[in-house]
């Protein structure tokens, strides 16, 4: 069985000690690709840096609503510079992390709005799909997407459980990726969110090392425990883990354009 975690970071500090052995167990355990996403201007460099060392990583290019800089100018030259940077890079497959988030920043709703559409312009201009990050601003994220136009179907990373949220972005075509969520026992609608999910837009991550699933919750995350999602959906959808696995490492190809 082989596995596609669509959407880690290994660019993070917590992987100093050990990166390159923890990624390439990662690969002998059946995980034969992976996207170490960005969310920064730096992050994204560092995510190039990787995924240029082995085949079977890649990244994407973004700045996250957390990670928006103080100065307008440097705004502006930060977004040249993603922009810059996918479009030189054969293993930039997506323009994300982008998206809002409200729950750590609530004073630049508006600044948020502007970075955000300016990196779906860009997204729209490479080709490339967007991998968007939404916390406590679904009204404004669906507002968003019903009134844009997007050259390539999305991926909402680590989907929040609304109905209205994943509905929105089923009817523009977007992919819709669970974490370890799913596999959380207080996540009492987590079924029937992902019931709504058909399996053709469904993709799996797992947010390295954040949001570990369960039977691991509180470790360090890496790619390997994207089985333990894998293992909840097949549940939830009422098919083998073997299925699952095929049919999301499938979609990743298709999202991401991978031959
Ligand atoms: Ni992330």
């Amino acid at each position: 069985m082989e596995l596609f975690d669509s959407h880690a970071h290994y660019d993070d500090e917590k992987f100093n000690e050990d990166r390159d052995f923890i990624i390439k167990e990662i690969y002998k355990s059946g995980v034969t690709k992976f996207v170490s996403a960005g969310y920064s201007l730096e992050s994204s460099k560092k995510g190039i840096e990787i995924s240029n060392k082995y085949d079977y990583v890649y990244t994407t290019c973004g700045i996250s609503p957390n990670d928006i800089p103080y100065e307008k100018d440097k705004i502006e030259q930060e977004l040249n510079q993603i922009e810059k940077l996918a479009k030189e890079n054969a293993k930039v497959l997506a323009i994300g992390e982008i998206g809002l988030d409200y729950y750590w920043n609530k004073d630049n709703k508006d600044l948020q709005k502007y970075v955000f559409l300016e990196q779906i312009k860009i997204a729209n201009k490479l080709n490339l799909p967007i991998m968007i990050h939404t916390r406590d601003a679904i009204m404004d994220t669906i507002d968003i997407i019903k009134n844009t136009e997007f050259a390539k179907p999305g991926i909402f990373h680590c989907c929040p459980f609304n109905k209205d949220l994943i509905q929105a972005g089923l009817d523009k075509g977007f992919y819709i990726s669970f974490a370890g969520p799913v596999t959380f026992k207080n996540s009492k609608n987590a079924k029937e969110i992902v019931s709504i999910v058909p399996i053709e837009k469904l993709l799996i991550e797992t947010d390295s090392p954040y949001l570990s699933p369960e039977p691991n919750r509180g470790k360090r995350n890496d790619s390997r425990n994207v089985v333990f999602i894998a293992k909840k959906i097949a549940e939830f959808k009422n098919m083998n883990v073997e299925e699952i696995a095929k049919i999301t490492y499938k979609n990743a190809k298709d999202v991401f354009n991978i031959k």
